[in-house]
């Protein structure tokens, strides 16, 4: 754990250059707008240790898949997300010497996160070796108003010295991917164009034929009066820049705009991509930096009205949610429902940029409370687009009749994730997917959207689900075989008893959604009928024979619901008899002692007791929590949420604090060693979760908002915005008190820890 970061509620601070945390800090300092996005890298040469990365949403590459021993099934390849070309390089030289922090003396550094306003701001000293030295302020952001457009304002100042400089400012679109399978390079040479004021490069991806144009403008400003200087404007292939020569006067602050366009052939036709290109460079020139700033910054302040989340008496805390609801926000904006959210956003390469379940089981709640359901609905929208690919991923596998098989990992809805444990076993991610359809409609009340696109999804699933199962002679009950649970420090067992549960509820759910839609609108059933070949009958039938005997493994005597068959069979240890330095489990033991060990990655169990919490009464979720959360070593980022919101129901407010630490300043403290590698933004949604399900007690039931608020000792008051059926609802927890306020919209009744209360617009109800 890292502890560099300065506390303060609005903004992530670093003092002091250490390059060995250069990397940390250059995935807690990214920017995006849900279009593009960048690592908090320097625009200056830097020699040193770094990593470049330059994302553009949806924009992917097929890596060719490499493994030892090949097995059927598996996929081809693993779709990567692509370090894209970079626009924000700004090289300066003074007299020849390169401006690089490795290579100066460094000193007054401090890089600046503003998230209420979206910028990185960096200001430093660099003395050179032999004594000149420039004082440096820069900042940058991707613009939540323009989506393709970002700018950047840089301040260069010569402390003690006039001399004649060159500053270099391009487009390089020779990038490649640090996690490359084959070190190739994704991008080929399309097209590139330099003229004095502007530098275009348009690149493609090998094999998947992606166009991306990144343009350039600038202008160069002293004393509030353009500057002007000898420009010479260079292209080669995947590069071009201009290079202007100025003098630097001692004292005189020269301040440089960079504005930078990326454009993607998924939105503009390829042949136009270097013309539209040029006029947006154009139009971002003359707006100029302060007109695109204000506009993107009221974007911001738009976002903050309706997603912050204050907590008073902890800094710390205050700092972690807006860090965790900041990157949220920027890497998904739901506009576009051919997006999803990647594990690390624009923040690195790991997880290839590609969607999980994570995006159904964590990151919708936090969509559907802050944001308009449209943004929830694209997310959903994403995987029914999705379901002709994931029949056919079904299909290569052996099943049949329109059975879906979401994939683990994807880009464009075929399977890429290549370990058959996870991409042929972990199939509880189908349920998630299932679970997420409920979930939207049971926040939104959209139940349209059941006869749209959600009863086709449901029953592919179910069809998946009827098919997996097999019928057990010995046990006279239907069973699950060789999969693989949430838990990923088990696999190939029988009977997950999270999974084999989300199968049975997929089926009964399917079955409630078809009859509500039959009932209210027979043309779009018939509609779904016949694109689906639905034998509503027989298939029926089938499932309703799973559901009333389906097996899940349980231990009566503890009273717990089983893991799977052979959980009893380990050595139940608790995570706290285990050696420091046997920690964390996933670098310190080999797999195979892991996998025979009862030591539980992330919730598995309690993941199913979540979902399903209202089928289950307090002492059953308070006997199954007493008995796995010992074992639990959250070595997923997804887990702690689960145990916060948990432990919160079952009045654990000690554990629900403790875990709820891991979560909120995960990365913001690098936690688990691997910040360097990018953000962990799914978990961010659990974070957020844990605030509002977990600490607020926020559930929906029978289209009510439920609250059952507690305050962790350590704050004194938190409050949260919840954008809920046209209503903005704020509940604000003091430790005495707890208010509720209808912000905006009709009056609307909601439950405050049992009893119910009608909220009247701008009328706070106080419970004392
Ligand atoms: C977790 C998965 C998750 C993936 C991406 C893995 O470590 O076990 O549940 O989907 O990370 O976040």
């Amino acid at each position: 754990m890292k502890n560099y970061i300065k506390h303060h509620p609005w903004e992530i601070i670093e003092e002091g250059f250490d390059p060995s945390l250069n990397r940390v800090s250059e995935s807690i300092f990214s920017l995006g707008n849900g279009r593009m996005g960048q690592r908090g890298t320097f625009e200056e040469d830097y020699s040193g240790d770094t990593h470049q990365g330059s994302y553009v949403a949806g924009v992917y590459y097929p890596d060719k898949t490499r493994v030892g021993w090949w097995k059927n099934g598996y996929p081809e390849y693993f779709a990567k997300v692509l370090n894209a070309p970079s626009w924000i390089g700004i090289h300066i030289k003074v007299q020849g010497d390169v401006l690089d922090l490795a290579a100066c003396k460094v000193s007054e550094f401090r890089r600046v996160l503003d998230m209420k306003r979206g910028t990185l701001n960096r200001s430093f000293t660099a003395s050179y070796p032999d004594g000149k030295t420039v004082r440096v302020e820069a900042t940058r952001f991707c613009s939540m108003d323009a989506g393709e457009v970002g700018a950047i304002r840089y301040r260069l100042t010569p402390v003690n010295f006039s001399a004649p400089a060159t500053i270099r400012l391009d487009i390089d679109a020779d990038v490649v991917n640090q996690d490359s399978n084959y070190q190739e390079k994704f991008w080929e040479e399309v097209s590139q164009e330099a003229r004095e004021g502007a530098a275009l490069v348009t690149a493609q991806t090998r094999k998947t034929n992606f166009h991306v144009c990144t343009g350039m403008t600038y202008a160069l400003q002293a004393g509030g009066k353009p500057v002007t200087g000898k420009v010479t404007a260079n292209a080669r292939p995947k590069y071009a820049d201009n290079v202007v020569e100025v003098v630097l006067t001692e004292g005189e602050e020269l301040t440089i705009f960079k504005y930078g366009v990326i454009l993607s052939s998924e939105n503009h036709p390829k042949d136009r991509m270097m013309k539209i290109g040029g006029e947006k460079l154009q139009a971002a020139r003359l707006a100029g930096f302060d007109a695109l700033f204000n506009a993107h910054q009221a974007v911001w302040a738009h976002t903050w009205e309706l997603c912050d989340i204050t907590i008073e008496g902890d800094v710390a805390a205050q700092q972690g949610i807006r860090f965790n609801i900041f990157q949220l926000m920027q890497t998904y904006t739901g506009k576009d429902s051919r997006l999803n959210i990647g594990p690390k956003g624009f923040t690195g390469e790991k997880y290839g940029g590609s969607t999980y379940w994570d995006t159904e089981a964590y990151c919708l709640p936090f969509y559907l409370g802050t944001s308009d359901p449209s943004v929830a609905r694209n997310l959903l929208v994403y995987r029914y687009k999705h379901l002709p690919k994931a029949i056919e991923n079904a299909a290569k596998l052996g099943f049949k009749d329109g059975a879906a098989l979401y994939p683990m990992v994807t880009m464009n809805g075929e399977e890429c994730h290549n370990e058959w444990e996870i991409t042929f076993e972990e199939i509880h991610r189908n349920g998630a997917i299932a679970y997420a359809i409920y979930d939207y409609v049971r926040y939104t009340g959209d139940e349209n959207y059941l006869v749209q696109y959600g009863l086709e999804v449901l029953i592919a699933i179910s069809r998946f689900w009827s098919q997996r199962v097999n019928w057990s002679a010995a046990r006279q009950q239907y069973v699950m075989l060789g999969v693989t649970g949430p838990n990923e420090y088990e696999n190939n067992v029988n009977n997950n008893w999270y999974t084999n549960r989300l199968a049975v509820w997929t089926m009964k759910y399917t079955q409630q959604v078809a009859d509500w839609v039959k009932r209210r609108d027979p043309a779009a059933f018939d509609r779904i009928l016949s694109v689906t070949r639905f034998r509503e009958h027989e298939e029926r039938t089938r499932w309703n024979d799973i559901i009333a005997k389906m097996y899940f493994p349980e231990d009566r005597e503890r009273g717990v619901f089983l893991q799977q068959d052979g959980f009893l069979d380990k050595e139940l240890i608790a995570v706290k008899d285990l050696r420091p330095e046997d920690r964390p489990l996933n670098e310190k033991w080999s797999w195979d002692r892991i996998l025979r060990s009862c030591f539980i990655k992330q919730a598995d169990v309690l993941q199913g007791l979540y979902f399903f919490e209202d089928e289950f009464d307090l002492e059953s979720i308070r006997r199954n929590f007493d008995f796995y959360e010992p074992m639990t070593v959250h070595e997923s980022s997804l887990s702690p949420c689960v145990h916060v919101i948990l432990a919160s129901r079952l009045g654990y407010t000690e554990k629900a604090y403790e875990m709820y630490l891991r979560t909120s300043r995960l990365d913001l403290d690098d936690y688990n060693h691997d910040t360097d590698d990018g953000c962990h933004i799914t978990s961010m949604a659990g974070t957020w979760m844990s605030v509002v399900k977990g600490f607020g007690g926020m559930r929906v039931r029978d289209g009510k908002l439920h609250f059952a608020p507690f305050m962790p000792d350590h704050w004194t008051s938190y409050s949260f915005r919840l954008e809920f059926r046209d209503r903005v609802v704020r509940v604000k927890v003091n430790r005495d008190k707890t208010e509720t306020i209808l912000e905006s919209g009709e009056p609307i009744e909601i439950v405050m820890n049992g009893k119910s209360v009608v909220l009247e617009p701008r009328q706070a109800t106080v419970k004392v």
